[in-house]
């Protein structure tokens, strides 16, 4: 009887928290102040550091110092590693000397792609207050007392770790036996059975101010939920700062600028991976996901850092001006008397080890790459993915996907992929479907496949507690789930239910979750299904902040505290295997996830979760979508038209003509909402809307090579101005326009009833050309653009070679044969260059060397074809159909091309209007080596 009433409560609150997840609001998630590790961090003073370096303890290797700190005010003592890495990068960890237990770290190969390659560091000067370090062409400076480590570039000091002196590291240590202040409560409440709100309000208010230093070591509480903290505090902070600068980027999740802003005033950045319902903008608190890792740029420099942890992290950010007798003093560094800048960050996570990998760039191409050689560069995707899709929570049934393939195909939209949400399943079982709505998913997935068309279906990492299911079933006999503080399986609240969890950090449970996708255990799946992974914060309707209880156990005896940021990461890493496997790893998959970390970008994309069918959502869209890029996650979107309520037509219209230009371009829709397919709209939209969609698909070849070249180099896709124009000072915040590539620039109209825009042209010597009527613009000056609504403006970089497929079919698979248009808009020296990438647009065949990547260059009137890469041994029946030539000066009189020592001339016209000369069937396999010459 009274289980039945415990169960019967419990259902019932999970029923609020269920409605409540409904109107959250900025109370159910925790302010810094409501965080004890955070509060006590945020209280430290700078200038007060007690630690000192132990140079006596000093062991020195060629590619290595390792050295003891001491804190002079406990006497506990730290071991700071400091290495070298190839790539003008160093790595500075520190840990306790001798922990109560060992502290987590993250492994080897899961976030980092391998054990870091060293490299020589020379001492290069050994005085009584500090040794210099040489790496590469930076000097690193140890300063033994207060401890500090300086980045020194010719004369530029870049970065500095514990200037400020805000080093903390709260050992383990062993409960004192009553903790003055928090004596534990007689009877601590028990997960799920939390204390109600206006109790915990009531205690709260009876207690005397606290002492943040002493605050929520051994316990905390929040809301109603109780965090028991078994280990005690174990947090770890430090402050890093980059003199010189004025502006630092990155650490997403946050729906926020792209240049970050100071915190003076607000709560620190806060990196948690949470289920935000309904996430305001232009604010620090966390999101979905989680990559710690930030930028700071100015016109000489670009650096950064890495901060390897996985536990809640906050950042602080503040701007201030450097140092400069400090400077002098170690270095002789800054001459004059003008201050310089600097910008203050102080890093605190919850538990962990301190693991800094400091990229010293000088170029931002140049620490994109070396983060890409910590953490991976984004996979090459297969084209599809990279195509349009077609989402909804949910299409109802099998006869709704056919009809709204049809449809598409009726108004002649293309898309590529048609994805299923939680409906689809047998009550939110995942790997089933809905026997009544689903009864043949093969044959609806062949019916895509047959017109190249792929389906997903979503598959969330809860797991329906229900004996009945196989998936729950085999987990739970195989003791897979996290356990709860209390050691038994961790049971919570989510979609279908009482659930539990796998645990994805135990690399045999994601082998476990891996081998799900064959198609012997995946009941009606087929190769033409991909997968999406969401509510992996994770979330969970009744937890903590609407995730887990931090003391949810994971493998290795970490608590979630310790690992929680990796949580999402890990499934979409699990699932990506699985599909990978299911085709023995001949297929390259596509996985798209909501939670992420720094990784990510390995496994698949990543989307902006529960946007709004709202302007300012659409505005926010690009610096979000810059910084993932900026992180490495290049592979991102925000949900077309916005997830809840209801856009309206022009807003629907601007949302298709911004997401045609970005990385992953997926419409997608509340189940609440109204149907809005885009062949719904009112004729005049639905052409816009066809065009952009077309016109994505035009552009295909240029974002295929585009993820090449971020895969080879860990380049952004979609980048910020000052990625090609490090220089140019007044695009430092600019983040309402970007550039693909280096070629094309794009500024969306995001305004209700804008019907036009002032567009920036970078470059001083640049011309540009609006890609639709080849008018150009000069560089270094802001324009008025004109953009009613069947405008976006799109802008060709002079100098540059854009491939496109300008026969637009169904879907990018039809296209794969299809011949190339180039499209050469000249610089002022009548020259353009490009390259273009193509193979079979699916396999892993490109790895042993079955594609082309051609080098076009267009000079002296003769464009030349050659091979870019002579490891690129494929072929292909694609073909070259036409050449437009933008700003040539005047029609020519003849035109002809030579292949293999045979010429031939050519169709030409021109257009002394528009000032482009077109060329008509060169005809020449794409893959040949070829000129054409202009007279
Ligand atoms: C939350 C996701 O963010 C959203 O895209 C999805 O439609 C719902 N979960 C239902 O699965």
């Amino acid at each position: 009887m009274a289980a039945t009433t415990i169960r019967l409560s419990s259902y019932l609150c999970c029923l609020l928290l269920i409605v409540q997840v409904h109107s959250v609001n900025r109370d159910n998630f925790k302010t810094c102040d409501q965080s004890g590790f955070c509060k006590r961090h945020r209280s430290l003073q700078p200038g007060n550091s007690p630690y000192v370096v132990l140079m006596d303890s000093l062991k020195i290797t060629p590619t290595q110092i390792s050295v003891q700190l001491l804190n002079t005010k406990t006497n506990v003592r730290l071991i700071l590693d400091l290495y070298g890495l190839q790539g003008n990068t160093a790595r500075v960890k520190i840990n306790e000397l001798e922990p109560l237990k060992t502290r987590y770290e993250i492994p080897v190969g899961d976030v980092l792609v391998g054990e870091p390659k060293q490299q020589d560091i020379k001492v290069l000067d050994k005085a009584s207050s500090s040794i210099t370090l040489g790496l590469e062409n930076s000097k690193i400076v140890l300063t033994y007392s207060p401890f500090r480590i300086d980045f020194i570039s010719g004369e530029e000091p870049l970065v500095s770790i514990n200037s400020q002196g805000l080093l903390k590291f709260e050992h383990f240590r062993k409960k004192p036996e009553a903790p003055p202040e928090e004596a534990a409560p007689a009877d601590p409440p028990a997960e799920g059975e939390d204390k109600k709100d206006e109790e915990v309000k009531k205690e709260e208010e009876e207690k005397k101010p606290e002492d943040p230093e002493e605050s929520g070591l051994w316990e905390e509480t929040f809301k109603s939920f109780h965090d028991p903290k078994p280990n005690g505090p174990a947090s770890v902070g430090i402050d890093i700062s980059f003199p010189g600068f004025e502006n630092v980027y990155g650490i997403p999740e946050h729906a926020e600028s792209m240049a970050l802003k100071t915190t003076k005033d607000t709560d620190p950045y806060r990196l948690f991976n949470l289920d935000v319902f309904e996430y305001e903008l232009y604010n620090p608190m966390a999101l979905y996901g989680s990559v710690p890792v930030m930028w700071a740029h100015n016109e000489k420099s670009t650096v950064g850092i890495y901060w390897n942890n996985a536990a809640e992290t906050w950042i602080d950010i503040s701007s201030t001006t450097a140092d400069k007798n400090f400077f002098s003093k170690i270095a002789d560094l800054v001459k004059g008397n003008t201050e310089m800048a600097q910008m203050d960050t102080h890093w605190f996570s919850e538990s962990g080890v301190i693991d800094v990998f400091v990229m010293l760039g000088p170029r931002p191409k140049d620490v994109f790459k070396q983060y890409a050689t910590l953490t991976g560069s984004t996979e090459l995707p297969p084209l599809f993915a990279i195509s349009y899709h077609q989402c909804r929570w949910n299409y109802n049934d099998q006869e709704d996907v056919k009809n709204v393939d049809a449809n598409m195909d009726l108004f002649d939209i293309p898309f590529d992929v048609i994805w299923l949400d939680i409906e689809h399943t047998d009550g939110k079982r995942y790997f089933t479907w809905d026997a009544h709505k689903f009864p043949g998913s093969k044959d609806m997935l062949d019916a895509e496949g047959a017109k190249g068309r792929k389906m997903v279906t979503i598959v969330d990492p809860h797991l329906k507690r229900d004996d009945n299911y196989k998936v729950y079933a085999d987990a739970k006999n195989r003791d897979l789930m996290v356990k709860g503080g209390n050691g038994g399986e961790y049971e919570g609240w989510c979609w279908p239910g009482s659930s539990s969890w796998p645990d994805f950090t135990n690399p045999e449970v994601r082998n476990w979750w891996a081998s799900k996708f064959q198609y012997s255990e995946y009941d009606g799946s087929t190769p033409d299904l991909y997968i999406w992974n969401d509510m992996n914060e994770p979330s969970v309707f009744n937890g903590p902040e609407i995730t887990f209880h931090k003391d949810v156990l994971h493998h290795g005896g970490f608590e979630n505290r310790d690992v929680h940021n990796l949580y999402g990461f890990y499934v979409q890493k699990a699932t990506a295997e699985g599909i990978l496997m299911r085709s023995n790893n001949e297929q390259r998959p596509f996985v798209l996830t909501r939670a992420f970390f720094a990784g990510s970008q390995r496994f698949g994309a990543v989307w902006t979760g529960d946007n709004m069918g709202e302007w300012s959502h659409l505005k926010v869209s690009v610096p979000m979508l810059l910084t993932l890029n900026l992180a490495g996650i290049t592979f991102s979107g925000a949900d077309v038209g916005g997830f809840f309520k209801n856009p309206d037509n022009e807003l629907q219209t601007r949302w298709y003509q911004a997401a045609a230009f970005q990385p992953f371009f997926r419409a997608h829709a509340h189940i609440d909402t109204k149907r809005r397919e885009p062949y719904l709209l009112p004729e005049e939209n639905r052409n816009i809307v066809r065009d952009a969609i077309r016109q994505r698909y035009t552009y295909l070849p240029f974002w295929y090579t585009l993820f090449y070249h971020g895969y080879r180099s860990g380049e952004t896709v979609m980048s910020p101005l000052w990625v090609e124009f490090p220089e140019d000072k007044s695009t430092f915040k600019m983040d309402d326009e970007y550039l693909l590539g280096s070629s094309l620039l794009v500024k969306p109209i995001t305004d209700q009833g804008a019907t036009g825009t002032t567009v920036y042209f970078p470059g001083k010597n640049d011309v540009w050309y609006d890609i639709q009527t080849y008018q150009s613009y000069a560089g270094a000056q802001n324009t008025y653009i004109n953009a009613p609504l069947g405008k976006i403006p799109v802008f060709q970089r002079g100098g540059s070679i854009v491939p496109r497929k300008m026969r637009v079919r169904r879907s990018s698979s039809l296209m794969s044969a299809d011949p190339f248009t180039l499209v050469i808009c000249l610089n002022k020296q009548g020259e353009a260059e490009g390259d273009l990438y193509a193979d079979d647009y699916k396999s892993f065949a490109y790895r042993s060397g079955n594609y082309i990547h051609r080098e076009f260059s267009l000079k002296n009137n003769i464009l030349t074809s050659s091979n870019a890469d002579p490891n690129g041994q494929g072929s292909t029946k694609e073909w070259l159909e036409k050449l437009v030539i933008v700003g040539f000066p005047k029609a020519a009189s003849s035109v002809h091309i030579t292949v293999d020592g045979n010429s031939q001339s050519l169709y030409h016209s021109y257009d002394s209007t528009s000032r482009v000369l077109t060329v008509r069937k060169p005809g020449v396999n794409i893959a040949k080596d070829f000129t054409i010459t202009i007279q």
